[in-house]
């Protein structure tokens, strides 16, 4: 088994887990340092792209912002979302994560679902691929408004399984996305292996963000994402300094030295 998931393993019930999103190296470089896992999510497709589903981002882009953000990631483990459309049965799912792995050198893929996925699953597990789950809102899925995930005791019974077939299947974690605090409880309880909670309460083992939403670079009115900072303001200053600057004809020096790498 990779040395850095059976790390992330090991931290069950001992200290919780940290994954953050990236999309591209500088942001991997500075997450790296407080990180566990770093996702590269689809979750692109909406911040970087402004798309309105997740279902528009494709595999090319995926293993392009992924080839970047693995320049920055040197401890955390590296997982990438496969897109929409790209496990539609096992055969494309192994031709396709096998791509994304071979040409982003990620340590894991990420897939949407429960007992649908689960023969896809186990033939990715069979194949050697690391797989993460994710249960709860599924975005790619997603049709009409987000709503929380647990609420009926049909929907309990049905994720609860869910989670445990995937465990079964040899996932190695699941992110579970906006699931009602008591099940995202019971599910931690259950399972032997960690549970990465995004709106789905601190009884996670982990928890999963937007890096970009956390930072206040993506305006986003998602009620559970604490803003920790508003990076635009500092982003801001700093162009309307270099504007200034140049207007002042102040930006360089006549003595400066511009040193070429
Ligand atoms: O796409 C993504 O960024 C995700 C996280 C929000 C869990 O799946």
């Amino acid at each position: 088994m990779n040395s850095k998931i059976k790390k992330i393993l090991s931290k069950k019930n001992k200290t919780k887990i940290i994954c953050l999103t990236s999309y591209t190296k500088n942001f991997s470089e500075i997450l790296d340092k407080y990180t566990d896992i770093i996702l590269v999510g689809d979750s692109l497709g909406s911040v970087l792209y402004s798309f309105n589903s997740t279902k528009k981002v494709n595999i090319n882009m995926m293993i392009e912002h992924s080839k970047s953000v693995r320049q920055g990631v040197k401890k955390s483990l590296m997982v990438v979302d496969m897109p929409y459309n790209t496990y539609k049965n096992k055969i494309e799912a192994l031709k396709n994560a096998k791509k994304i792995i071979k040409y982003t050198k990620a340590d894991a893929v990420k897939l949407e679902g429960g007992k649908k996925i689960i023969n896809i699953i186990d033939h990715l597990r069979k194949n050697k691929i690391n797989v993460m789950g994710h249960l709860g809102i599924l975005p790619q899925s997603q049709k009409g408004k987000f709503r929380y995930k647990g609420k009926t005791s049909f929907e309990r019974k049905n994720l609860l399984t869910d989670a445990q077939l995937l465990q079964k299947s040899g996932v190695f974690s699941i992110v579970l996305e906006c699931i009602a605090t008591k099940l995202a409880k019971k599910i931690t309880q259950e399972l032997k292996i960690p549970t990465i909670g995004i709106g789905s309460s601190v009884n996670c083992d982990g928890q999963v963000l937007v890096t970009d939403d956390l930072i206040g670079l993506n305006l986003t009115k998602i009620k559970f994402v604490k803003s920790f900072k508003n990076i635009r303001k500092h982003i801001e200053l700093a162009i309307k300094k270099f504007s200034s600057d140049v207007k002042k004809k102040n930006t360089l020096q006549e003595n400066t030295v511009i040193k070429f790498i």
